[in-house]
């Protein structure tokens, strides 16, 4: 089936024209100065979802800290977490931190070079497997993403919709057939800027296209409307109170969260379901589903913040509290001065700026 729409698709001239391209203008980004597989590994887990201007900071702060396997594997997640704060995707640190202890302790802390024995190391599925391979280890693998998938589909007019999951393994044989066997580093890393530079998702700048005459949706003129995506369901709204609670000698109660699911293991303001707040909360003591005796006071903001599958709609209270400890272990009191110290996600971070005096 993919040789169909390769047959007038010329392969060695398209590789040609999109290696040189790539030779001229290959962006200058951290990961690529030297090739070593963990900081390969790091920089392509911090990429996905996230763009390239606001991973660089991150990646060298994080390598700064854990410039080896060795390092990242001995660290207190905890501390990891932090180093992560405000990235997003929190379980991409955690299964990381997973993984590099596992090529530590079974691979003698090498990066596996293998596709079956990367995509064993948790978090790994097959775009980094195959970025991976390709820009470590130089082996023609393909690394198909959402951009990898925009610019194939426009190439050769794919019309199958990429939110399905078969569609990528599909578009995954038609890189395995295009794809350069010399320097397959370089042509997986020519078709990521490709698809960040040029081949936008909208108004694509195909007058500045290196592979402009390969195009076929260009040839059409319906670059525009590739590649088909079906829509995503509608995130599921869900409206929480945060209380910022403050006890006598000015500490304030943050809580750590689960160790699976949302947010896994980081810490927040106690957030209670707004549809699980009683009348008698608004103004008397009362013990909250914490066993804690609070009182609430002022409503200091409202904010929203939205995941990729739910949307968080918080209002934001100062509440008081006469005790000093909570036999509920999620809880703990802190100062001021050390809240920072522990990994918030960003929709708690904002709230610092209601706490008096409190540097971010
Ligand atoms: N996006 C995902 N991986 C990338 C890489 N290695 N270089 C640039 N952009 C990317």
């Amino acid at each position: 089936m993919t040789k169909e729409l390769l047959k007038n698709f010329n392969i060695s001239t398209f590789q040609n024209d999109i290696l040189s391209w790539y030779g001229e203008t290959k962006r200058d980004l951290p990961w690529r100065r030297e090739r070593d597989p963990y900081k390969i590994w790091v920089s392509e887990i911090m990429l996905q979802q996230t763009k390239v201007d606001t991973v660089i900071p991150y990646f060298n702060r994080f390598i700064d800290k854990y410039p080896t396997v060795y390092e990242l594997a001995a660290a207190n997640q905890q501390d990891v977490l932090k180093t992560w704060e405000g990235l997003g995707y929190y379980s991409r640190a955690r299964n990381l931190q997973n993984a590099v202890r596992e090529v530590v302790e079974k691979y003698d802390g090498k990066v596996p070079s293998t596709p079956k024995e990367l995509s064993s190391l948790k978090g790994i599925g097959p775009y980094t497997k195959g970025a991976i391979l390709s820009i470590a280890y130089n082996q023609p693998e393909p690394a198909v993403d959402g951009n990898v998938m925009r610019v194939f589909s426009r190439l050769l007019m794919i019309e199958e919709d990429i939110a399905q999951p078969r569609t990528k393994k599909l578009f995954e044989e038609y890189v395995r057939q295009v794809i350069s066997e010399e320097d397959p580093s370089s042509f997986n890393q020519a078709i990521m800027d490709l698809g960040a530079t040029i081949c936008t998702p909208k108004s694509p700048a195909c007058m500045f296209c290196p592979v402009q005459e390969h195009c076929q949706a260009f040839a059409e003129g319906v670059q525009e409307h590739l590649p088909i995506k079906a829509k995503s369901k509608k995130q599921k709204t869900m409206p929480y109170v945060v209380l910022l609670i403050k006890n006598n000698y000015g500490e304030y109660v943050i809580e750590k969260r689960a160790e699976n699911g949302l947010l896994a293991n980081l810490w927040q303001f106690p957030m209670v379901p707004i549809n699980e707040i009683s009348i008698e909360y608004l103004e008397n003591w009362v013990y909250n589903e914490y066993g804690l005796r609070v009182r609430l006071g002022e409503q200091k903001g409202k904010l929203k913040h939205v995941f990729s599958h739910i949307i968080w709609q918080l209002e934001i209270y100062d509440a008081t509290t006469d005790q000093v400890e909570t036999e509920d272990k999620r809880l703990i009191f802190v100062n001021k001065a050390d809240i920072s110290k522990y990994p918030f996600p960003v929709s708690h971070q904002k709230m610092f700026k209601h706490i008096e005096g409190m540097e971010k």
